[in-house]
């Protein structure tokens, strides 16, 4: 069966990322019909848009979306997002976004004293409401009494099925769940979750459920990542929470993101966790493994269960053993890793 994958190269280095995934999933022999979509900042300023007006239309005809980045200094931030990923993510419902942290043998960590044994962690982020809901407005502009007002919005329904997902995948690991709140400063939206948290746990005797406060599990993310195994957090936390994942990961370009409407036949969108990197885009540095491995957990979804693991393989293969970007202890280039692994996958598919 042909799979039809959308890419959405997008901005920055996203070009450059998701070209070495792309390259490590045809190596594979998976049967994919690939659609490139020049969605992004460029089309941004042709057509007034970030992406056409049938564009939700375009991606539900396919069955899975491939990601590189969005965001560009000449676009302001907040059309750029909403105009794209916030706007695929909200409009697709895909509320569910899984973001595996695991640190590889060959990549250096910031923590000292830690290793591979020690970050395994999936974190499990809300994706669609709480601090992201988009629900806001200013008023009086340019005068002294301005006022902005930025809403969060939690509501049971989506409180509940982003922790049950987080118990359900903690089940198939090491049975620990960990929620992130801050429901000591607020009284409302973070109660309810703490309170949703308590009922599915009840319903789940066979997993350790704990409650942190989100500042609380920060540090403790540095001092024992090793007691962290399934994390489950609002928008806004899941994202802050996701990038220091990453630098325990040995820095943003190793980290992977998986946007998912589950139950649905709804395409999911698979991403690596980083920008567009604008500091680092046309040198062709960028470290593709985060891309690549958004493109495994793309292979999984799509239940090309053989390719997933083979691909995780080879890039922990080539972790190990090199070549590595610069980010990570090495010197190569984004092709010279994407080279690597593609490589590595034809030599197990020939
Ligand atoms: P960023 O993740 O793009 O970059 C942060 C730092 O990480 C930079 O120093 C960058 O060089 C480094 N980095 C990122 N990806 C890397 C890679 N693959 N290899 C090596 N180093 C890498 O975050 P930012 O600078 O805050 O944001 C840049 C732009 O990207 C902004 O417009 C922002 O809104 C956007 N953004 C988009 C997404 C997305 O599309 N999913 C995610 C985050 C940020
Ligand atoms: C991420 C990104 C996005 C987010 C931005 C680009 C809106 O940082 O996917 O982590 O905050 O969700
Ligand atoms: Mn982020």
């Amino acid at each position: 069966m042909t799979h039809r994958v959308a890419l959405l190269a997008g901005d920055g280095v996203g070009p450059e990322v998701v070209a070495e995934a792309r390259k490590a999933v045809d190596a594979l022999g998976v049967a994919i019909d690939w659609t490139d979509l020049p969605w992004g900042s460029a089309y941004w300023h042709e057509h007034g848009r970030m992406m056409p007006e049938d564009a939700l239309d375009v991606v539900r005809a396919h069955d899975a979306i491939l990601m590189g980045a969005v965001g560009d200094p000449s676009v302001p931030d907040h059309i750029s997002l909403w105009g794209l990923i916030l706007e695929l993510r909200q409009r697709l419902d895909l509320w569910a976004n899984l973001r595996p942290a695991r640190l590889l043998e060959g990549i250096p960590t910031p923590l000292g004293g830690r290793g591979p044994a020690d970050v395994d962690m999936l974190f499990v982020r809300e994706n669609t409401e709480g601090e992201y809901a988009g629900i806001g407005g200013r008023a009086h502009r340019g005068l002294s009494g301005e006022v902005a007002i930025e809403a969060s919005v939690f509501t049971r329904a989506g409180v509940e099925r982003v922790l049950r997902l987080a118990f359900e995948k903690a089940e198939s690991r090491r049975g620990v769940v960990t929620s992130a709140t801050k429901s000591n400063a607020s009284r409302f939206g973070y109660v309810l979750w703490d309170e949703v948290a308590e009922e599915v746990a009840a319903e789940h005797p066979g997993i350790r459920y704990e409650r942190v406060l989100v500042d609380a599990l920060a540090a403790r993310m540095v001092r024992a990542p090793d007691s962290l195994d399934v994390v489950v957090a609002s928008n806004l936390f899941g994202d802050i929470l996701t990038d220091l994942a990453a630098a325990i990961q040995g820095g943003m370009g190793m980290a992977a993101s998986a946007n998912l409407a589950p139950g649905t036949g709804t395409p999911g969108l698979f991403e690596p966790v980083h920008g567009s990197a604008p500091d680092i885009a046309g040198q062709g540095i960028a470290n593709p493994i985060g891309a690549v491995w958004g493109a495994a957990l793309l292979l999984d979804q799509l239940e090309e269960r053989d390719a997933a693991a083979a691909l995780i393989t080879a890039l922990e293969d080539v972790c190990r053993v090199g070549p590595k970007t610069r980010d990570v202890g090495g010197s190569a280039t984004t092709r010279e890793v994407g080279d690597a692994i593609a490589e590595r996958v034809a030599a197990r598919v020939a």
